[in-house]
């Protein structure tokens, strides 16, 4: 890897830099230099208008009849397909709605009602804090045998049994960048019978490999700052359901309990 040692070589590869022309799309204050990606990211310089006429004409002038006029009941799926290109899932397969946190549980209680005999949610300790508290409340809430297995990210390969129902992981390490093996790691869960459901908050653009996840979830938070959460669950769609399943899926043989 080439490392930038003086100012003048900086300067040189930013000019040669075919992303940079997307530096003035932003609205930053000036002198400013900010690398929060994450959190909340930079404003783009179109979201002022397009909010305030979101609030102004669509809400306050044309009320309930945005659902239909302005399209609204359509843009979870009109953004998702955005959201598909840059990720590398099919058109009509991601939908943004809600946060990462309760997409999961979503797309983690199917999984989990899917793979129902399997009792072994598997995920490693790199994993997003609130991704491994979504899995426990779960199997908390279930109450019937069902629990979340930990173990270091490196191990995970070698943890992918026959008793793990889910596998559930998150690609990019939010704090050192460490990816993991999507593919290779997908491929031995499927071999094993397990559904995969993978968090690709921070992964995209990464690769559009078109590997089959069961599900993913995350959100773009891209330069463009962080957008509404996305999942996408098309392996867990019924056996009836439009292409993207695994053919381990089986139907459903129970439903996710309430504790008692
Ligand atoms: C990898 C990852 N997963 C999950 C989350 C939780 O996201 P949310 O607050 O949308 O539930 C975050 C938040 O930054 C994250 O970085």
């Amino acid at each position: 890897m080439e490392i930038i040692m003086n100012r003048k070589d900086a300067v040189a590869l930013d000019r040669k830099d075919s992303f940079a022309k997307k530096r003035k799309l932003f609205s930053l204050p000036k002198g400013m230099i900010y690398l929060d990606g994450n959190s909340l990211g930079v404003l783009p310089k179109a979201a002022g208008p397009r909010v305030r006429h979101a609030v102004e004409v669509e809400w306050r002038r044309d009320l309930i009849t945005s659902w239909n006029k302005n399209g609204w009941w359509n843009l979870p799926r009109k953004v998702g397909d955005k959201i598909a290109k840059v990720i590398g899932a099919a058109p009509g397969s991601v939908i943004v709605a809600d946060t990462i946190s309760v997409n999961l549980f979503k797309v983690l209680s199917a999984a989990v009602a899917k793979r129902h005999e399997r009792k072994i949610i598997l995920s490693d300790s790199g994993n997003f804090p609130s991704d491994l508290y979504v899995a426990q409340g779960l199997t908390q809430f279930m109450n019937d045998g069902h629990r979340l297995k930990v173990v270091a990210p490196e191990h995970v390969m070698e943890a992918i049994k026959d008793e793990v129902g889910v596998v559930m992981i998150t690609d990019v390490d939010y704090r050192s960048a460490r990816r993991h093996d999507m593919k290779a790691i997908t491929a031995r869960a499927h071999q094993k019978g397990c559904l995969v459901i993978w968090d690709l908050a921070h992964s995209a653009g990464r690769s559009r490999s078109p590997w089959r996840w069961s599900a993913i979830v995350g959100s773009s938070r891209t330069g463009a700052g962080r957008t509404p959460a996305w999942s996408s669950a098309a392996n867990l769609r019924p056996r009836s359901g439009p292409p993207g399943r695994s053919g381990a899926d089986r139907p459903a043989p129970g439903r996710p309990r309430r504790a008692k």
